[in-house]
C-alpha cells in the first residue's frame, strides 16, 4: 500500500505482510468482523490488508446477472463461470502470486495444518460462492477448494471468515507472545487439544483453580498442562 505524504511530492510505501482479497456478492458482511478485535488490530498494524471485490461488478448484461438456471434442470440458480472468472482475474492482476481459495462443501477438509501453511503466504484471494452452487468450470482458476465441515451453508462468506480468522491470527505479531500460537490446539490437526485455562478468582461458587497452577512451580505446571491435553 502506498500513500502520498501530505506536503511532499513523495509516496511512502507501507509493507503489508498479507493481502487478503475477498470476492463476494455481500462484501458488507465482512466489515463488522474484520474491523474489530484482533483482525482490526492486525490491519491497523499493517500485518494484513482486506480488500473486497463485488462479484456484481462483473455481472453480465444490463442487469449485471451473475447466475443462471442449471443445465440438466433442477432447483435453484448457479453462479455463472464468466463473472466469477473475471473477478478472480481482477484479483490476480492486483496480486499475481496470491493463492486462490474457493470454500465449498465439495472441497477437502480445512484443518489447522492448512491455516499454518496459508499463513506463510503473502496473498490470499477467497471466492465466496452462493445460490445452489457455481459452474464447475471456475475451479480451473482456483488453487484450493476447502470445506469447513460436513454441512451446507448458504454461501462462502462464513467459511471465508473462518479461514481468514484462522490464518491471520498465525501471522507473527498478531497474537500476544511468540508462544501464543505455538502451543495451542490442533498443531497436529485433529489429535491434540490444548490444556484448559483458568484466571481470577481462585474460587468460583465452590469450584477451585487446580492447586498446581497457583504454586509457581514451572515444571509441575508444565507436567499438569501436558497431562491435561485432550488427545
Ligand atoms: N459453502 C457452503 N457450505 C460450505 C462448507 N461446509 N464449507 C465450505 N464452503 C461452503
Amino acid at each position: 500500500m502506498c500513500v502520498k505524504n501530505a506536503g511532499y511530492s513523495r509516496y511512502f510505501c507501507i509493507l503489508v505482510i498479507m493481502k487478503v482479497q475477498i470476492i463476494s456478492l455481500f462484501p458488507e458482511v465482512f466489515k463488522p468482523l474484520f474491523s474489530s478485535s484482533m483482525l482490526e488490530k492486525a490491519s491497523r498494524n499493517n500485518l494484513v490488508s482486506f480488500e473486497y471485490i463485488n462479484l456484481r461488478d462483473f455481472g453480465l448484461g444490463p442487469r449485471k446477472s451473475v447466475d443462471d438456471t442449471p443445465y440438466g434442470g433442477g432447483d435453484g440458480m448457479v453462479l455463472m463461470v464468466e463473472p466469477l472468472t473475471l473477478a478472480i482475474e481482477k484479483a490476480r492482476d492486483n496480486d499475481p502470486n496470491a493463492i486462490v481459495i474457493l470454500p465449498t462443501p465439495r472441497g477437502r477438509q480445512y484443518k489447522q495444518s492448512e491455516a499454518i501453511e496459508l499463513a506463510r503466504s503473502k496473498g490470499l484471494i477467497i471466492v465466496c460462492a452462493h445460490y445452489e452452487g457455481y459452474d464447475e468450470r471456475v475451479t480451473d482458476y482456483v488453487d484450493r477448494q476447502y470445506s469447513i465441515g460436513n454441512y451446507v451453508l448458504t454461501g462462502g462468506e462464513i467459511p471465508a471468515m473462518t479461514i481468514v480468522d484462522s490464518v491471520v491470527r498465525l501471522i507473527p505479531g498478531v497474537l500476544g507472545g511468540p508462544e501464543s500460537a505455538a502451543n495451542e490446539s490442533f498443531q497436529d490437526d485433529d489429535q491434540t487439544i490444548e490444556h484448559p485455562h483458568y484466571t481470577r478468582p481462585e474460587e468460583f461458587r465452590g469450584q477451585k483453580v487446580p492447586e498446581v497452577l497457583l504454586t509457581g512451580h514451572h515444571q509441575n505446571i508444565r507436567n499438569w498442562r501436558e497431562d491435561n491435553k485432550r488427545k
